[in-house]
């Protein structure tokens, strides 16, 4: 296990480029996976969750041409694996990929790292077996990774998501291209549309309204695609300079879609000083006096994973911020609510678990943030998370488990550097 630390107070300046969004990149590569029309994806995310879902679709039978800098080429076809397909920490990768092989004609199993074991998966596997999908759990209740689901032709359904997830939503959206009938599925909130528009963009009949989007079974035909940069890898910075004094950072070319900007909206009633460019998709943010908000239940599917960073700037801010219907952020890479507390309380900010809601009491200002040993658990954002708290705080926060960065980013800690001149 690797472990860093990180010193400050230290400023965030200059720009930065993230990596291609993680959950686009995942879909890009399923959906090509699905036509032999060779389609062309550049700049994906170059994560270890991204690399587990290509050579993912690579197992199930699709080529993948590699061009460097210039991205890849999928041509897709699948014919199923010969062995376990191993998903490594994804959560996207394992649920998007089991509604798309639900209505295959071959048997797929799907597996992942301890934390994967750990997640709920009965989630997808009710509305993919409504559907007529046989699919095996395992662990008790048969709610748990690994998965075999043995692929059958499907039915469309009408069915209401129990909770706000864009990743059942997409594996039920994904197993409804080959269904018999169209399949309607209905939100309680706005979650993350990916999946419907890329499918849409790849020729297929979607309908969207509200909370409900329909698909119908169809052939795709995905066009080649630029994944912009990642939202929540620039949450990071973002927060990192509205916290820090004497910040002013720019993000380049940030995806804006639906459910992705949440965490912007959330710092800006904190009164941090943040700008869309809409034309580039730059976003920039310089040092703000930060005070407390409240982030209710509806509004935390669109921001479910910059909570880690939004908790740093709530631990600064001066007030207590709230953030309402927490229940999900459990079920994360970690107990995201018990790492939060666990990272806060080292550094000196108060939090509190009152039912459904966490609330975090700010110091007021960065310096006031002390020194403290945090272990990320295996999470990739709590890492980065506790990062930019120890860049912006004037004491020293190590981070065991660092490693896990490569999850989702593994630039991470050469951007930090570059960025704040902090050196590994
Ligand atoms: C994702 C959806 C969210 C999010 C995850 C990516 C996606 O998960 O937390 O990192 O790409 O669909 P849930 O759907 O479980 O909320």
């Amino acid at each position: 296990m690797s472990s860093i630390t990180v010193d400050g107070p230290r400023r965030f300046t200059g720009r930065v480029r993230v990596p291609g969004d993680k959950s686009i990149s995942h879909r890009a590569l399923m959906i090509a996976a699905l036509s032999r029309r060779p389609s062309t994806i550049r700049s994906l995310s170059d994560g270890e969750d991204v690399a587990h879902t290509r050579r993912a679709i690579e197992a199930l039978g699709a080529r993948v041409e590699d061009h460097g800098s210039g991205g890849v080429t999928v041509i897709g076809g699948l014919r199923g694996a010969r062995g376990p397909i191993y998903l490594g920490n994804s959560g996207t990768g394992i649920r998007l990929l089991a509604g798309l092989v639900a209505g295959c004609d071959f048997t797929t199993t799907l597996d992942g790292d301890a934390s994967i074991r750990r997640r709920p998966m009965d989630r997808i596997i009710h509305p993919l077996s409504a559907m007529g999908a046989q699919v095996q759990g395992s662990g008790a209740g048969g709610t748990r990774a690994p998965l075999t689901i043995e692929g059958r032709s499907l039915r469309g359904i009408e069915y209401t998501l129990p909770v706000a997830s864009a990743q059942v939503k997409s594996a039920v959206l994904l197993a409804a291209l080959g269904a018999a009938g169209p399949t309607t599925v209905h939100e309680p909130a706005p979650t993350r549309i990916h999946t419907e528009e890329m499918l849409a963009a790849a020729g297929v009949r979607v309908q969207r309204r509200d909370c409900t989007v329909t698909v119908w079974p169809g052939e795709v035909a995905p066009p080649d695609i630029d994944v912009p940069g990642d939202p929540s890898q620039a949450a990071f910075w973002l927060v990192g300079a509205c916290v820090a004094d004497g910040s002013d950072l720019t993000v380049e070319n940030v995806y804006a879609g639906q459910a992705r900007g949440g965490f912007i909206e959330v710092l800006h009633r904190m009164g941090a000083d943040i700008t869309v460019d809409p034309g580039s998709g730059d976003v920039r943010a310089r040092s703000s006096e930060l005070g407390a908000t409240r982030v209710t239940a509806d509004e935390l599917p669109g921001c479910i994973d910059e909570v880690p960073v939004l908790a740093v700037a709530a631990a600064v801010a001066d007030g207590v911020t709230t953030f309402e219907g927490i229940d999900e952020l459990r079920v994360k890479e970690s107990d995201r609510v018990a790492a939060i507390v666990e990272m806060l309380a080292g550094i000196g900010a108060e939090c509190r678990i009152d039912g459904r809601t966490l609330a975090i009491t700010g110091v007021g200002q960065a310096s006031e943030l002390g020194s403290a040993t945090v272990d990320s658990q295996g999470d990739h954002r709590m890492a980065m998370a506790a990062a930019i708290a120890g860049a912006a705080g004037s004491g020293a926060m190590t981070v065991e488990g660092f490693e896990s960065t490569a999850t989702s980013y593994p630039g991470f800690a050469n951007h930090l550097a570059q960025s704040t001149g902090w050196t590994p």
